[in-house]
């Protein structure tokens, strides 16, 4: 059986770049399109027009630079935000449009002071006027994770009714369980008519570390494009990571889900998004952290010695890392030193390493990580040295 394309829709240029003290400059912004554009991104949310000058020039240079991607613009369902997206998006290959509105009771009463009807209406509208402008519009509904789901499929049919191509069922407080979206999805692809004409989209927020599950779970019951940003920024706690549903598609072949992205890319773009935007990640962070492949544990080391996939689930070269480490810690084994060793050229019997260890660890006790300088200094002034053969 073949597998299903799943699109990615990549927002780190605008929900990405709403993480607080984080400002990109145009130029900045085009160098991450341009390399999103490369990877296989499918969508490059490249802005929201009419929040800011500075927004609509970024929009318009990425429009006018971008090779394969659709670039698409954010709006309010508000008129002029619609036309100035558009006109932001004029010299774009593939423009998409992206409008909505709030549609939970919270954010009809408290945002709007309007009703469901009135929203519907203002869904509709703001759908239809887009379509003047280009034929991709995709419909956010806003809260749609809080929003009642017999109520959320009206919405969503006047939106398909007034042309949209994409329906985006956005968890903006990250409130879904991931069965609960997943069921969401599933009640939308069942009972929405029209449904068959729009692709359906997952935009999950990360309040309660459910981002990546709960965009998962969308797939899985039929919504066929993830909203994603690079290493998960975005407002709080962040979007779904686009590394982490890549590779979750990629690890789970049997789903028979892909992507058509470039996983070797992954490394190198957590890299340029962090460095660019003064954000630092996590070194836990899952697939992109500093330590997502490191070893530190003398059990482990030894396991990932002898085979590297007793402790690890991915190679590091599928996301471009030349190769797993090795963390030389008071935690570290015999294995780990005698592995480093020889990296470093030396050739160690096991009785040079008995002795060479007892070194290692009363070094390692002093210092929370041992490097290769201190590996040669620690060889170098033991009573063994001069009967060790160099390689
Ligand atoms: O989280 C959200 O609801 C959004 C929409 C504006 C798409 O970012
Ligand atoms: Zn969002």
């Amino acid at each position: 059986m073949s597998n299903t394309k799943i699109q990615i829709f990549d927002t780190t240029l605008r929900d990405g770049e709403q993480v607080p003290g984080c400002k990109l400059d145009t130029k900045q912004k085009v160098i991450i399109a341009e390399q999103l554009d490369i990877s296989g991104v499918d969508i490059i949310e490249a802005g929201f027009p009419v929040s800011s000058p500075g927004d609509f020039k970024s929009v318009e240079a990425i429009s006018k630079m971008v090779k394969n991607a659709t670039v698409c613009g954010l709006t309010r369902a508000v008129e002029n935000d619609i036309k100035v997206a558009a006109e932001a998006l004029k010299q774009a290959k593939k423009p998409r449009i992206h409008t909505g509105i709030g549609t939970s009771d919270s954010h009809i009463k408290f945002k709007f002071n309007s009703n469901r009807d009135r929203i519907i209406e203002r869904a509709y509208d703001a759908v239809s006027y887009a379509k003047k402008f280009v034929e991709d519009v995709e419909f956010y509904a806003e809260d749609a994770g809080r929003t009642d789901n017999d109520y959320l499929a009206r919405v969503c049919e006047a939106a398909i009714k007034a042309g949209a191509t994409v329906l985006n069922i956005p968890d903006t407080t990250g409130y879904c369980l991931p069965n609960e979206y997943g069921a969401k999805i599933k009640y939308l692809m069942e009972n929405v008519k029209g449904i068959e004409k729009a692709t359906v989209s997952c935009h999950c927020h990360n309040d309660l570390g459910l981002a990546t599950a709960n965009s998962i779970e969308g797939i899985i019951n039929g919504a066929r494009q993830i909203e994603c940003t690079i290493n998960g920024i975005g407002e709080r706690a962040g979007n779904t990571a686009l590394e982490e549903v890549v590779m979750v598609l990629k690890q789970h072949q049997h789903l028979n889900l892909e992507t058509n992205i470039n996983t070797e890319m992954l490394y190198g773009l957590s890299q340029l998004v962090s460095e660019s935007m003064g954000i630092y990640t996590q070194p836990n962070k899952a697939i992109v952290g500093a330590n997502a492949f490191a070893h530190s544990s003398g059990i482990h080391q030894d396991g990932v010695i002898k085979h590297r996939e007793t402790y690890e689930i991915i190679n590091p070269k599928d996301i471009g890392l030349i190769e797993s480490k090795i963390v030389l810690t008071a935690r570290s084994g015999r294995a780990a030193l005698a592995y480093r060793a020889k990296n470093i050229g030396y050739a160690l019997t096991k009785l040079q390493l008995d002795t060479i260890y007892a070194n290692f660890l009363t070094c390692a006790d002093l210092k929370k990580e041992v490097n290769d300088n201190d590996i040669h200094q620690i060889i170098e002034t033991s009573s063994v040295y001069r009967d060790i053969i160099p390689i």
